[in-house]
């Protein structure tokens, strides 16, 4: 009897920009994959579901209501870029995609190998995870431009009743005003996704990245709530530094020292804090120290390109979206649209290509997962790159973006 043959249908967005270029180039290592993973037991049926300016110019919205029910009814979907305005105009597609699908953890992977460039004497300190909550902060949306009306009613508010708070804006005539939700659900929800990777991935350190000490009320509560569920929920498996310093107090440093040192020892995951600033330049000063990572909105989206920029920069650093209750993924490169280089055939795909990897992982579709990876490495190694690493490598040869995916497939093969 013939094996059943296994079909993902899989929704794809091109993007804007290099979107095209990009998805031109990811679809075909994606498929021979799976061709060369699978021979033929398991297989992608593509999708194109439209959104950003292919959107608009074909239906008149740039984010259809159809588009939006394809994706929760297949779950799992990848994405191009999308280009969003700045200082007007419509506000983030990709934002209000993590918003309706509720996609609220956003999986930054970022490690160095062999052939990416760097700036740094040892580019394999480099291995770092980052879970940045994906639906608050400042990123909510919630903002009331100068002279709007909107605004000059919260700034009356202010006034008549909060007047305290009122006095600390320096100026209170056009003035731009963003709210700034954190909440104690969403925290947990991301601090509890970023605890289960790290036991899946038999990892053992943990830390939260705020700046708790300005804003207390929303990044100090982020750490509080985060510190929680690692102590409440995860506690037989987490040793926190919270919970150290409390017994720094109460029992003295030698004591303190020698129950850490047991609970690490035992394998417990080590959870930590850190304030932004200093996250920041320990990732360029002893980025070693870090492993997985979770942290706020705004500081997840700074850190995660920062950390990527220590080895290769942003063509090749890949990123998910992830509804884990809900089982709902959307793959997608973490860099924007470059409408710089679009249509040029000289982007780079491996950002998008690695977001299929990952695409693969949360299928459970390993062997096309790691076969991807392996070959993406390989083509790199071989000294095969496109004209952003090209420009940092030398002794490379610098190839166009189509070119690069033949290459990948020829490894893959
Ligand atoms: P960008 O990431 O598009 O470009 C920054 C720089 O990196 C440019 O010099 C660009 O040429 C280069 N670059 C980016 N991706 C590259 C690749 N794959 N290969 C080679 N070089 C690459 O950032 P920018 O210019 O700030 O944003 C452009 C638009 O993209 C904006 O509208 C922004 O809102 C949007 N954006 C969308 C994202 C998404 O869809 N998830 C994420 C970030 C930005």
């Amino acid at each position: 009897m013939q094996n059943k043959i296994e079909t993902a249908i899989i929704p794809f967005i091109i993007g804007d920009g290099i979107g095209n270029d990009i998805w031109k180039a990811t679809q075909p290592v994606l498929e021979q994959t799976v061709q060369t993973a699978y021979a033929g037991q398991r297989t992608i049926e593509w999708m194109e579901v439209l959104a950003g300016e292919k959107a608009y110019r074909e239906t008149g919205s740039y984010l259809p209501q159809k588009s939006i029910e394809v994706l929760k009814q297949h779950k799992v979907a990848i994405k191009g870029p999308l280009t969003t305005p700045v200082g007007g105009g419509y506000t983030s597609l990709n934002v209000a995609l993590r918003k309706e699908l509720d996609l609220y953890s956003c999986i930054r992977p970022v490690q160095w190998f062999p052939g990416l460039p760097s700036p740094l004497k040892n580019p394999a300190d480099v291995n770092v995870v980052v879970f940045r909550e994906n639906t608050e902060d400042l990123y909510a949306g919630i903002e009331f431009p100068s002279d709007s009306a909107g605004n000059q009613q919260l700034l009356d508010f202010l006034k008549k009743n909060q007047p305290q708070e009122y006095e600390r804006l320096r100026y209170t005539e056009q003035v731009g005003l963003d709210i700034k939700p954190i909440s104690k659900n969403a925290t947990q929800r991301i601090m509890k996704a970023a605890l289960q990777w790290t036991i899946a991935h038999q990892l053992h350190k943990i830390t939260i990245v705020h700046k708790g000490n300005i804003m207390k009320y929303t990044e100090g509560a982020f750490r509080n709530w985060a510190y929680d569920v690692a102590e409440q929920e995860f506690g037989k498996l987490c040793f926190s530094k919270r919970t150290w310093q409390i017994l720094m107090k109460e029992q003295g440093k030698e004591k303190a020292h020698e129950i850490k040192a047991q609970a690490l020892a035992g394998g417990s995951i080590y959870v930590d804090d850190l304030i932004a600033d200093n996250a920041f330049a320990k990732a360029i000063a002893h980025p070693a120290d870090f492993e997985v990572i979770v942290t706020t909105n705004l500081n997840g989206d700074y850190l995660s390109d920062a950390f990527a920029a220590l080895v290769g920069g942003i063509g090749i650093s890949a990123g998910a979206n992830i509804n884990q209750e809900k089982g709902w993924g959307l793959f997608e490169a973490n860099h924007g649209s470059a409408e710089d280089i679009a249509n040029q055939d000289i982007a780079n795909p491996s950002s998008l290509i690695l977001s299929g990897a990952m695409m693969f992982d949360f299928m459970g579709w390993d062997k096309a997962a790691r076969l991807v990876r392996h070959a993406l490495e390989q083509t790199i190694q071989a000294g095969f790159v496109t004209a952003d690493l090209h420009a940092q490598s030398p002794g490379s040869h610098p190839v166009s973006t189509s070119d690069f995916s033949k290459k990948i497939i020829e490894f893959i093969q």
